[in-house]
């Protein structure tokens, strides 16, 4: 017997530390960095974004993920004990071991379910939600929490002005539930892919020392984000506008079926080129790269979140999801609410 899988709550959760350009213009000024908040809004939509106070918590990616969990939880009228697995996209986790979803599991007390991250940087929330349906689909789960969290502020190389305005922190959660084959309200069908061969364009290396691997001293200057901004531009519109309408294709929509757009929140030009391209009027595509800038996993779903608390995704309606993120990782999906 297989089953379908679908959404039933979500919730997010960002810190209350906004940076507002002006405020990182200044920061940056100390360190000879010349930005404007004229520039930030210009070349990418941003206006703000927020960054947890890493004196204050040691692992602010699990409790970002816990609040967001939590309120998912709530919508989904769930218990932390009704989860069977918890799944966590995220490239910025608190520790590398253990994972963030096995910190997550603890906070929540989530005490039935396994628990592993995922990293496939900016589509893993994506990538999570369809891991979670194939174990939902084989009657492997019957509850799952997806969540895409980050704490990327600080792996950002702030002497680098095209990449350290554009980041933000933040965390967005799923519960995605066992759904009868035929439910209409269900996860669709998704198109997911990956290309190393531009694994260059984006990397965060590893803090170990490379001259002297028996120091004590870990070169943490080494572990800060590189990235090729142009590049990765002419990549994310192409290959976000091509996964789309793959997607559509697979299952016999046109664009003209959906009703809400939910990419990936990296640039707001990019946004608008994937728009144009797609011939999507600009009403329907979900944005909040202006409060949050790019928060990686967490851009989907709490841009999702948002959406379905204010009322705008109503029953019925067909999302398409829609990320690109380091490695590369691409991967759209198409949901009836
Ligand atoms: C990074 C990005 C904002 C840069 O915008 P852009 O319009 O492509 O700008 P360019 O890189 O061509 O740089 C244009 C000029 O602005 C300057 N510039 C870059 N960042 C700047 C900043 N924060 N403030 C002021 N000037 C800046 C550059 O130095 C360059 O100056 P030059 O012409 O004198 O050399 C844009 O390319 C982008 O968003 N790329 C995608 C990145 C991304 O999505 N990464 C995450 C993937 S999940």
């Amino acid at each position: 017997m297989t089953f379908a899988a679908r959404i039933t709550g979500t919730g997010s959760a960002f810190p209350p530390n906004r940076v507002t350009n002006v405020d990182l213009a200044n920061e940056l000024a100390k360190l000879n960095v010349e930005t404007s908040d004229q520039w930030i809004r210009e070349r990418t939509g941003i206006v703000e974004r927020r960054y947890a106070d890493l004196s204050k918590d040691e692992i602010p990616n699990a409790s970002l993920a816990a609040a967001a969990a939590e309120q998912a939880l709530e919508m989904a009228g769930k218990t932390a004990e009704d989860i069977d697995q918890i799944i966590v996209g995220t490239c910025s986790p608190d520790t590398l071991l253990p994972s963030t979803a096995c910190r997550l599991q603890h906070k929540i007390g989530a005490r039935r379910a396994w628990a592993m991250d995922i990293n496939a940087a900016c589509s893993g929330f994506v990538y999570g939600v369809v891991t979670a349906t194939q174990f939902i689909m084989t009657g492997q789960s019957r509850t799952v929490l997806v969540v895409g969290s980050e704490v990327l502020h600080p792996y950002l190389d702030w002497q680098d002005r095209g990449s350290c305005i554009l980041f933000g922190d933040g965390s967005g959660a799923a519960v995605v539930e066992r759904a009868p084959e035929d439910s209409p309200q269900r996860i669709l069908s998704w198109n997911l892919s990956s290309d190393g061969q531009y694994g260059d364009l984006l990397r965060i290396p590893p803090f170990y020392s490379e001259e002297n691997p028996f120091s004590d001293e870990l070169s943490c200057k080494n572990s800060k984000m590189l990235m090729n901004g142009r590049e990765i531009f002419k990549v994310a519109v192409r290959t976000l506008t091509q996964f789309a309408l793959q997607v559509l294709d697979k299952n016999g929509f046109s664009i003209e079926d959906i009703d809400w757009f939910v990419p990936h929140q990296a640039n707001q030009r990019i946004l608008e080129a994937v728009a144009q391209r797609l011939k999507l009027p600009a009403e329907k595509v979900l944005i909040n790269v202006d409060r949050y800038g790019n928060t990686s996993a967490a851009t989907i779903p709490t841009i999702l979140d948002e959406a379905v608390r204010d009322g705008r995704i109503q029953k019925g309606q067909l999302l398409l999801l829609d990320a690109f993120g380091a490695g590369f990782t691409y991967g759209a999906m198409l949901m009836r609410w």
